[in-house]
């Protein structure tokens, strides 16, 4: 069977950057190491007034499509994961689309178009859906764009503040792919939740320590699911594991957690006994109650432990490495952390073809799903090719006046006129509202 995968990634933050420890934190009265240690967010990326979810998806589809030579004949299918959507009917995809028909030759009339709405799992679901479309053989070989972007905004005052983030990921999938095949074998954990949604607002209603515990219980069931398939999953079968990162801080209690679940039954977890004793069983107790307690201070020993810390160093830490320096991106943030670990493999000079990640995704809602990805032989020279650290580093630098200034720029319930603090420079920009209420881009030379 011909592997079906992603081919090439592209990434675009937006320009501009609040720094959380420097200067959030001591306009909300709060110690900087809330943000550099707890969250383990230092900067949030925030779009300048001329960006939104569709000039960064654009921008991004067009450093893909120009650096792998590509023109719209060569792209059967354009989708976008977003939840930051301004229109209940026309999708971004077909924005999108309209921005790269201004630059290149041909169009993409023959191309099909969709947005997909599942929280942040929406990117992940824009895999699949090429993933089955290719392997359908309806692709009459052309490849599939997946763009996942979002301006991942709270109302101020909401703790979620602390999380912002604005920047897409654009995927190229397709056959024979150069950095990673997906595998077959997937698990879901899915339930009717009520966590983090917006119905028909633009600010998010949160309700932040019920998520944290959503996202838990979905991505710990969506393991087990995948296991029902896939067969029992160890501690050393993935090189890496990247996770939905709505901050970092997040992650550490996820892979905790799931540290848990591969090692229970092992040798690793008799290895641990001496020191921390084994896993508690449920059977072994009067009380549920009883039994959380104990499991909470079994992690409580077991994020202690030398062979945890390791594992967490060299599985999990490379992984949330880019998403602390840009905050959530929402549908993109776990193709930010599979981007974060392919670099690490990279710095670190590793020979990775072959090797295997864990990809563990998540929306609020809520769903997770858990897949495994190979990686293929030309991952290197597509992961050198992502400009991730001259984008980071040139982004402007807000003070704590300028960023509510931006972020009511932002808020569709607000009008105000804001100068923009960056140049445009080869890219396309919004530009204004026409006649039907539509959103007009342009691109700048
Ligand atoms: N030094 C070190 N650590 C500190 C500290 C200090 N001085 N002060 C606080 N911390 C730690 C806290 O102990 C805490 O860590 P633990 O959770 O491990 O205990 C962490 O910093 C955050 O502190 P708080 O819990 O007090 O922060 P908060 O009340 O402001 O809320 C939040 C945090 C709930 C994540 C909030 O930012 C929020 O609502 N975010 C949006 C929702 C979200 O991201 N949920 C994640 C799961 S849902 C999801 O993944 C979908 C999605 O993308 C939105």
């Amino acid at each position: 069977m011909t592997a079906v995968g992603i081919d090439a990634i592209e990434i675009r933050t937006g320009k501009l950057r609040l720094d959380l420890p420097g200067t959030f934190a001591p306009v909300k009265g709060e110690e900087p190491e809330k943000y550099s240690k707890g969250i383990g967010i230092e900067y949030s990326s925030l779009p300048d007034v001329y960006e939104d979810i569709v000039t960064m998806g654009a921008n991004a589809a067009k450093r893909l499509l120009d650096r792998k030579g590509l023109a719209p004949d060569d792209i059967g299918r354009i989708d976008v994961a977003t939840e930051s959507a301004f229109d209940n009917s026309k999708p971004v995809s077909t924005y999108i689309a309209g921005c790269l028909e201004q630059v290149y030759d041909g169009d993409f009339h023959h191309a099909n178009k969709g947005e997909r709405k599942f929280a942040c799992l929406s990117g992940t679901q824009c895999l699949d859906d090429a993933y089955n479309w290719i392997r359908a053989g309806r692709n009459r070989g052309r490849a599939a764009l997946v763009i996942a972007t979002d301006t991942a905004l709270y109302e101020r005052g909401d703790p979620g503040e602390a999380t912002q983030g604005a920047g897409a990921v654009a995927m190229l999938i397709d056959e024979d792919p150069d950095i990673v095949s997906l595998s077959t074998e997937q698990g879901y954990g899915s339930a009717d939740e009520t966590d983090f949604l917006k119905p028909n607002q633009q600010f998010p209603s949160v309700d932040g320590k019920r998520s944290v515990q959503v996202y838990l219980a979905r991505m710990r069931e969506a393991l087990e699911d995948y296991e029902s398939v896939a067969g029992d999953t160890h501690s050393e079968d993935f090189v890496y594991i990247p996770f939905h990162t709505p901050y970092p801080g997040m992650v550490r209690k996820a892979a905790l957690l799931g540290y848990r679940h591969i090692t229970r039954g092992t040798e690793i977890e008799e290895a641990l006994a001496d020191d921390i004793g084994m896993q508690p069983r449920e059977d072994d107790f009067a009380t549920r109650e009883d039994y959380e307690e104990a499991i909470r201070a079994y992690m409580d020993e077991l994020k202690e432990t030398r062979r945890y810390r390791e594992w967490y160093e060299q599985t999990i830490d490379p992984t949330v490495d880019i998403s602390g320096q840009v905050g959530n991106w929402y549908t993109g943030s776990v193709h930010v952390a599979r981007l974060s670990a392919l670099r690490a493999a990279a710095e670190a000079d590793r020979d990775f073809a072959g090797e295997r990640m864990l990809v563990g995704s998540y929306g609020s809602g809520a769903q997770a799903e858990i897949h495994a990805e190979t990686v293929r032989e030309g991952w290197r020279t597509e992961v050198d090719a992502v400009d991730v650290e001259p984008q980071l580093d040139e982004r402007y630098d807000l003070s704590f006046e300028e960023y509510e200034l931006v972020h009511d720029v932002h808020n569709h319930g607000k009008d105000v006129e804001v100068e923009e603090f960056t140049q445009p420079d080869a890219e396309f920009v919004f530009t204004g509202w026409g006649r039907m209420n539509e959103r007009r881009y342009d691109y700048v030379e």
